[in-house]
């Protein structure tokens, strides 16, 4: 009988194809569609019978350019994100995380280890309001645009521009930006997660329609309005635009659920107790309505002897043997001198302990682009004040949205893609202090250069780093001399943040020519025997294989020390409940191999060149065999 062998495998060099991924759900559902991993349309339509909508005028969103956009989605990012501890704080046991990089190079990146994984989505993005700077993307080679753009790699023109209102395409190059990056954005978060996504005029009709094709229409939730200043603008040259909106989508708007904000003191002082009701503060809500309710048209008499029917149009709420039942127990309120239309009294003790968000915010509640400058200049200091970012948001407007979308203490993650200065890191340590909270962020920043480079601020990327790194010094001042510290019941408050950087891979590109040219025999035979680019480091290898292969960003990597003549790494994501082991030695004896003692499900990571054949075949038997 043959023996059945069990083969090794290749890691991940890219992130996951989108589109593969795709044909792969289409063909749990439809088999006879999918033939060698394409769609034959045909079949499917067959399978769909009635349900095909070919009429040519159907209802669609389209722009110039979407067909692009979605190429630049289906293009594999050959990216990496190295670790840099020197810029982080507390490395190893942090698990808040600041990327510097283009967001949909990193959203790639992110997609494997954190399909499904965040709580909320918080953006900001460019408003597009034709002086702001929008990302040129290019499907061709995403990752070359970027190293260009950052002064990387040589680049043939100056590539951070505007996209001017002038230019014919407008609106179309801004949903180019947004449609690939809100796709992945919704990838991420959890069936119970939650976008929201500030936008102004110029853009909020386009963003309604991108994000209703995004996350269907039925998951839109709000459309909030942020009074962002204080006084009006008296120089408008037609109004004073004292507004910004924030859209809200859930991923799933039959799931999501917002959770009840603090009930504010405002609130409460709206309930007192004009008749000394010993159940405390009430405040009086109206008893009709206008809906028709064929039971509440009866007439009540009053106190004062006087008869009321419900004013013309409406209807009492309840039934007359409810009202009674009301009255009796002094819950209706017929007016100081018993002779008012009566209403229904509601005590403070006996409504929700929360309020239900609204989707008028005032900056009274939320702040305002003013408080929001002041915040960020209390913690980076600048020379140059030209450099301040215009664009910052207050810290307690996301708390507000921290308070509405997230737990306290469920660990949850929040992204941020487009996160400037970092008012959502900083927001979110606030958050976690004032309610001991343990929840962690994933914030992503362009190092796009500010206007007068300063000595130890360059980009706005280092601005976020900045804040991030003075709030925390702070808070841990402020700590500093109290005994008893926070009343933490599980986890102990995360000061700490951890920087990568959006870098080229670690493996040598490899282009599929190299049979084809002269010297390309050659070429193989290097790549063959070295797969990783002149001057690696082991740790960014390690990152690059462990994301890829889905590990999460705060996988902890350990040397095994138990093998003897080989060097093994340990990589484990407590997280996802993962581990595997990697050893990137040239050669590899057997003998040490042993040592490890490698079970069924274990998974070891290898370089190809690293076994020989027999060696591999008898590994691969053992455990799970990866090689690069
Ligand atoms: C409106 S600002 C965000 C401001 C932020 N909410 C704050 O409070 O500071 C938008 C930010 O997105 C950044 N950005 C634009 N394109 C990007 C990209 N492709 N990847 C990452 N960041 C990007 C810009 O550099 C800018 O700092």
């Amino acid at each position: 009988m043959k023996k059945h062998r069990r083969k090794k495998d290749a890691v991940a060099k890219t992130s996951p194809d989108l589109s593969a991924e795709q044909i792969a759900r289409l063909k749990e559902l439809f088999p006879e569609c999918v033939t060698e991993g394409k769609v034959d349309f045909s079949k499917l339509r067959a399978a769909l019978g009635d349900e095909v909508d070919s009429r040519p005028e159907r209802y669609s969103f389209g722009w110039t350019g979407k067909r692009d956009a979605i190429r630049l989605l289906q293009t594999l990012s050959r990216a990496t994100l190295i670790p840099s501890p020197k810029e982080s704080i507390n490395f190893e046991a942090t698990e808040n995380i600041f990327i510097v990089g283009d967001n949909l190079e990193v959203l790639k990146l992110l997609y494997k280890p954190y399909f499904g994984r965040i709580k909320m989505i918080y953006i900001d993005p460019p408003y597009n309001t034709g002086n702001d700077f929008i990302y040129p993307d290019n499907f061709a080679d995403p990752l070359d645009t970027y190293l260009q753009l950052t002064g990387q790699k040589d680049a043939a023109g100056n590539l951070l521009t505007s996209n001017p209102e002038t230019s014919g395409r407008y609106h179309s190059a801004w949903l180019s930006m947004m449609y690939p990056r809100l796709f992945l954005a919704r990838q991420l978060l959890r069936d119970e997660g939650v976008i929201f996504v500030s936008i102004d005029d110029h853009e909020v009709y386009n963003l309604r329609q991108l994000m209703n094709e995004i996350f269907g229409e039925e998951n839109f939730i709000a459309n909030i309005i942020w009074q962002k200043v204080y006084s009006p603008k008296n120089t408008a040259r037609h109004f004073s635009e004292d507004h910004d909106y924030v859209l809200v989508y859930a991923r799933n708007a039959d799931l999501w659920r917002p959770e009840l904000l603090p009930r504010t003191d405002e609130a409460n002082a709206r309930y007192s107790n004009p008749d000394n009701d010993p159940r405390g503060d009430w405040k009086s809500s109206d008893l009709s309505a206008r809906n028709y309710y064929s039971a509440g048209q009866y007439e009540v008499l009053g106190p004062s002897g006087k008869k009321f029917k419900p004013p013309i149009g409406t209807y009492w709420r309840v039934k007359h043997e409810k009202f009674q039942g009301l009255d009796k127990d002094r819950r209706i309120w017929w007016g100081p001198s018993g002779d008012n239309v009566p209403r229904l009294k509601r005590f403070l003790s006996e409504v929700k302990q929360g309020m239900v968000p609204q989707t008028l915010w005032n900056y009274s509640d939320v702040g305002h682009t003013d408080e929001a400058k002041k915040e960020l200049l209390e913690y980076v200091k600048f020379e140059n004040t030209n450099n301040v970012l215009d664009t910052v948001k207050p810290t307690r407007l996301i708390q507000r949205m921290l308070q509405i979308a997230t737990e306290t203490d469920e660990g949850d993650i929040i992204l941020d893609f487009f996160s400037g200065s970092a008012s959502t890191a900083h927001a979110l340590l606030k958050q976690n202090r004032e309610d001991g909270g343990n929840r962690h962020f994933i914030c992503v920043q362009l190092p796009e250069p500010l206007p007068e480079p300063e000595k130890r601020l360059r980009t706005i990327a280092d601005i976020g780093k900045e804040r991030i790194k003075c709030v925390i010094t702070e808070m841990k001042k402020a700590d500093e001399g109290k005994l008893d510290l926070k009343v933490r019941v599980d986890t102990p408050e995360d000061l700490g943040v951890k920087v990568f950087k959006l870098a080229e891979s670690n493996y040598k590109p490899w282009d599929g020519t190299e049979g084809k040219d002269p010297g390309g025999y050659a070429k193989t035979m290097e790549l063959f025997t070295d797969p990783f680019i002149p001057g690696w480091k082991p740790e960014n290898v390690i990152w690059e294989v462990a994301i890829k292969e889905g590990y999460g960003l705060n996988s902890r990597i350990e040397p095994v020390s138990s093998v003897k003549g080989v060097t093994v790494y340990r990589v484990t994501d407590s997280d996802k409940g993962q581990t595997f082991q990697i050893c990137l030695d040239d050669r590899i004896k057997l003998s040490a191999l042993k040592a490890l003692t490698l079970k069924k499900d274990d998974l070891f990571i290898c370089r190809d060149a690293a076994l020989d054949d027999e060696a591999a075949a008898n590994l691969a038997l053992q455990c799970r065999l990866k090689t690069i």
